[in-house]
């Protein structure tokens, strides 16, 4: 299994509208933390998730959180 691109050590707080979203796993996107396609090539495939209603969210960026898409905190160990 190859390891994702680390885009950043900390995740990103945005609040989303209602509607389904695309995670970038790889960490090649250039539209992070969402799925431009980039994956392409590679092992890894986009995360659906569905936001059923609007809320402020911890999207991962370092790519290596066990709960995807959302922070778990595993950033702080690498
Ligand atoms: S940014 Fe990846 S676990 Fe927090």
């Amino acid at each position: 299994m190859s390891e994702p691109t680390i885009v950043d050590t900390k995740p990103v707080v945005m609040e989303l509208e209602p509607g389904d979203y695309w995670w970038c796993s790889c960490g090649n996107s250039g539209n992070q933390p969402f799925c431009d396609g980039a994956h392409k090539g590679t092992e890894f495939t986009p995360v659906k998730f569905t936001i059923e209603e609007k809320k402020t969210v911890a999207l991962c960026l370092c790519k290596k959180t066990d709960g995807q898409p959302f922070c778990d905190g595993t950033h702080s160990s690498l």
